[in-house]
């Protein structure tokens, strides 16, 4: 058996990196990621779907030197050509110098700009195939998810789709490659997480792709992160409808600043009340502790949100402020948002944070505690009344 087949015209050739510490610089690896890749083979001609990143590449070609022995591929189709998935394709076309490049008119803009490659690019549009031999290739141009080029293959005789950054997810892979063949809850947990950092934003565009793709036969999804889905590929294009969406589960993301533990205090003390409401998903961080991806990963999966903030220099304190820009950022809705404030001699924080919400297609509720120095007994009442009413929103 070899672990890599996914088909018996389709095998993995991706690559696994548990050394990169932040993807785009910025959003934590801590289960690494992986760069996929795809062989196809036609009864006359091969390509690969998708490349990898430039600090992977010597690992990508020889899989797929591995494949392929003495023999060149004949294409690479570009789905996406964000540099993780494009970097090493100067170093797979200087050892493949007559290789064929698939991909539509913007793909081949930036193919310009990024790499200099102007010679033989093949440049689809939206609906074209090309035949491998009894080996259909259609392109669907997707744009926006995630990028403005990205566009979708479909394998139509063995029913493939091949995705690019849709139903991806952060997390390298542990030997096996398809669904079936491993525990997947952890790259359920990470889809939360890649979502909400990577393609939130363009949770429009991911309905459309839905709306493009729901008339074909589907059995595997190949994206370019995290394993490829089979059985299990209803589950997570259920998930990627419900994060598209908004739609969350019931639950309250608590996420607080907190200087000298006095907001750290009130938080806790309204964790305690939606707990004793019945409340049984809280997540509770403090978010110059809490890496921000995990923060965006849970308010993507939970209805209820709170945002606590300590007055600083006048203005929100800075990592909350970070948070909200980052929820704004994406396109927020859906949700039910509390806030709350505290300062020592002049309160700014919680208005400045309504101001921001203010006319966005959420729930804000009324309740604001805003705690005066360390006296929780003076905004009891008030965190009271906002786990109340954060209860009563979300049974609605
Ligand atoms: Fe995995 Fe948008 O690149």
């Amino acid at each position: 058996m070899n672990i890599n087949r996914i088909t018996p015209k389709v095998t993995y050739c991706g690559v696994n990196d548990r050394t990169k510490p932040l993807f785009e610089n910025l959003w934590e690896l801590p289960n690494g990621v992986t760069y996929n890749s795809y062989f196809v083979q036609g009864d006359k001609y091969s390509a690969i779907i998708d490349a990898s990143d430039s600090g992977h590449a010597t690992g990508f070609i020889k899989h797929i030197s591995d494949l392929l022995g003495d023999t060149a591929p004949d294409y690479l189709v570009i789905n996406h050509i964000e540099p993780d998935h494009s970097g090493a394709i100067p170093m797979l076309k200087s050892k493949y110098p007559d290789i064929k490049i698939v991909g539509n008119a913007k793909t081949t803009d930036m193919l310009r700009g990024f790499y200099g490659i102007e010679d033989n690019i093949i440049q689809i549009t939206d609906g074209e195939t090309i035949d491998l031999g009894n080996c259909h290739l259609k392109f669907l141009l997707t744009p926006m998810v995630h990028w403005p080029e990205t566009m979708v293959t479909y394998f139509e005789e063995d029913k493939v789709l091949f995705s690019g950054d849709a139903f991806g997810c952060f997390g390298a892979l542990n030997g096996a490659v398809i669904d079936e063949q491993m525990d997947t809850t952890l790259y359920f947990q990470e889809a939360y997480r890649y979502y909400a950092c990577i393609v939130a934003k363009y949770g429009q565009f991911v309905q459309k792709m839905f709306e493009k793709v729901s008339s074909l036969p589907i059995d595997y999804i190949c994206s370019t992160h995290g394993p490829v889905w089979h059985t299990q590929r209803q589950d997570i294009g259920n998930l990627y409808g419900k994060m598209a969406k908004w739609d969350g589960e019931k639950g309250v993301v608590i996420a607080y600043g907190s200087m000298y533990g006095n907001t750290t205090e009130m938080a806790e003390a309204l964790a305690s009340k939606l707990a004793d409401g019945g409340v049984k998903n809280i997540r509770l961080y403090d978010v110059s502790y809490t890496p921000q991806s995990r923060i965006l990963a849970d308010i993507m999966r939970f209805k209820g949100l709170v945002l606590t903030s300590p007055t600083y220099n006048a203005e929100i304190f800075p990592p909350v402020e970070s948070l909200l820009t980052a929820i704004l950022e994406r396109g927020v809705k859906n949700r039910i948002i509390g806030l709350g404030g505290s300062f020592s001699w002049g309160s700014q924080a919680a208005r400045k944070m309504a101001a921001k919400l203010a006319e966005k297609p959420v729930t804000l509720l009324s309740p604001t505690p805003q705690l005066k120095q360390a006296n929780q007994a003076m905004v009891e009442a008030e965190v009271s009344q906002l786990a109340s009413d954060m209860i009563s929103a979300l049974e609605n």
